[in-house]
């Protein structure tokens, strides 16, 4: 007894660790201390959790596979931790939803078979009498339900941000009626399985899920993908609260509504600045039809070299420097750090103009930039700078390409319409840094290559960075 209350007191004090984990980790100079907070209300969870089942007498075998899936997932949680580059973190984040939505799957099903195992005949008309066993199930479907969305959707979106599967949005006919039934039909099987339990009533719903979180994920595109990714946090955060209602734990029905509600909140946070409506990418794309092919005649694009660059860099008042998941795949921000002082030794005002969504998550730019350690004060958010670009001599988009695409703001049929986009176009001079003429995420083809005032630098974006800081650094000397 002494144990269990022990056990409450611990899941206060670690879902406590967790409210200040996430107030540490919504602002850039105290996240660290957020991820510590974070790492001790885990710690505490898990050995208050572990004491837990000892006092319940688990059995032998079952310490033994405890012992041995905590092992086995801590060793492959810090391998993977230890190795993934900052590109591939959304889908590593995506694949970990997946788990979570397969675990409250596995949870709501275990509390399906439990009872009826155990409980006989007069048991189950005694809780029926009391309405428990409608909540019961009513936990049990609800669970399976949005664990099952989840663990297919968070699939479907590691697929796409892994480029394992194309990005652009499948679009079946008829596609929101779809959606629209499964969930008319998840709300009557819920209705029925509350009423009389059956296990064929559950399979359906898990098929209806499994099948209904593919289909929401793989019908959005690739712009809208960073919102996905947080509102599947979201999703699993709403799975593991109701497992937490099923296995009666407090603590993971707090944690749950706080990863539920926080993902749901950065969801809407990222729709007002990406400018789309919450429900329609909650709902799967819902009302976005897909644009053109990107494959229409935009006419001849120019190239340039590193030398000619290094001439217009020097010869300019102001630089603007745009950069995006190219620049994070090149590993080029060291170089664009040493490029930016250099110029500015030459008198030259250099400043960094940084869309919401640029790279692979949230906050991506920012990080390469400050671990170059480019100094804060010339780092600027995408509405601070974007009425500075007429007037600017030069901007610099280092392996950005959705993020800058007139077309979001020109072409009311492209699948990136209405995405605020920095309007570097409006510089006298843009050269753009990538290796090919290949398209961004979204798969949408981008008019800006094709300006008379653009011009293509092909290439590994490091390798041009550094040829640019050769050329400038011949060419002019430091002014005093
Ligand atoms: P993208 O539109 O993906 O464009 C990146 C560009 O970098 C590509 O055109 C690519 O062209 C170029 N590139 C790749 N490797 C390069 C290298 N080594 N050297 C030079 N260039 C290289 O990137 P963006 O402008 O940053 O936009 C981000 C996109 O990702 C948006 O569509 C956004 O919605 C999506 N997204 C964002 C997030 C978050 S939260 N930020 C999460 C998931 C998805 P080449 O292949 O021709 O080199």
């Amino acid at each position: 007894m002494r144990v269990e209350t022990a056990a409450q007191a611990s899941y206060i004090v670690a879902a406590l660790l967790f409210i200040l984990a996430l107030a540490g980790l919504s602002k850039h100079e105290t996240a660290k201390v957020g991820n510590t907070f974070g790492i001790a209300g885990m710690t505490v969870a898990l050995a208050a959790t572990v004491a837990l089942a000892i006092e319940l007498k688990i059995s032998t075998t079952g310490l033994i596979l405890l012992a041995a899936a905590m092992l086995i997932g801590a060793a492959i949680g810090l391998h993977r931790a230890g190795k993934v580059e900052m590109t591939g973190m959304p889908e590593l984040i995506a694949l970990l939803h997946s788990f979570v939505g397969l675990a409250a799957v596995l949870v709501g099903w275990n509390g399906y078979l439990h009872v009826e195992a155990h409980l006989d005949g007069t048991e189950a008309a005694i809780l029926s009498g009391q309405d428990m066993l409608g909540i019961h199930s009513a936990e049990v479907v609800i669970g399976i339900f949005i664990g099952a969305v989840t663990f297919t959707g968070s699939i479907v979106a590691f697929l796409k941000l892994s480029a394992r599967i194309k990005s652009s949005p499948l679009v079946l006919p008829g596609k929101n009626l779809l959606n629209v039934t499964a969930l008319v039909a998840f709300v009557a099987l819920t209705g029925w399985f509350v009423v009389a339990p059956q296990l064929w009533l559950l399979i359906v719903v898990t098929l209806v899920a499994l099948l209904l979180g593919w289909h929401l994920v793989a019908s959005i595109g690739g712009g809208d993908m960073p919102v996905v990714v947080s509102m599947l946090n979201s999703y699993s955060g709403w799975a593991a609260a109701a497992a937490g209602f099923l296995l009666e734990n407090d603590l993971l029905i707090v944690t749950g509504a706080l990863v539920g509600s926080s993902g749901a909140y950065l969801s809407y946070i990222m729709c007002r600045a990406m400018n789309r409506s919450f429900l329609s990418v909650i709902v799967g794309g819902f009302g976005i039809e897909a644009g053109p092919a990107g494959d229409q005649d935009l006419g001849d694009h120019r190239e340039t070299t590193a030398e000619t660059v290094a001439e217009l860099l020097t010869a300019a008042d102001s630089v603007i420097i745009t950069p995006g998941y190219g620049m994070a795949v090149a590993q080029a921000q060291h170089g664009v750090a040493e490029l930016t002082k250099v110029l500015r030794e030459r008198g030259v005002k250099v400043r960094f103009g940084i869309h919401p969504v640029a790279g692979r998550l949230p906050g991506h730019m920012n990080v390469l930039l400050a671990e170059a350690r480019v100094p804060y004060d010339i780092v600027c958010e995408m509405d601070e700078i974007n009425d500075d670009f007429p007037g600017t001599s030069v901007v610099l988009v280092i392996g950005a390409n959705d993020t800058v695409n007139p077309a979001a703001t020109e072409d009311p049929t492209s699948p990136i319409a209405g995405m605020p986009v920095l309007t570097v176009w409006e510089a006298d001079d843009v050269i753009v840094f990538k290796r090919s003429m290949a398209s961004g995420y979204a798969g949408v083809q981008n008019p800006l290559f094709f300006r008379d005032n653009c011009s293509m630098l092909f290439g590994d974006a490091k390798e041009r960075v550094d040829a640019i800081l050769t050329a400038v650094t011949a060419l002019a000397p430091v002014r005093h």
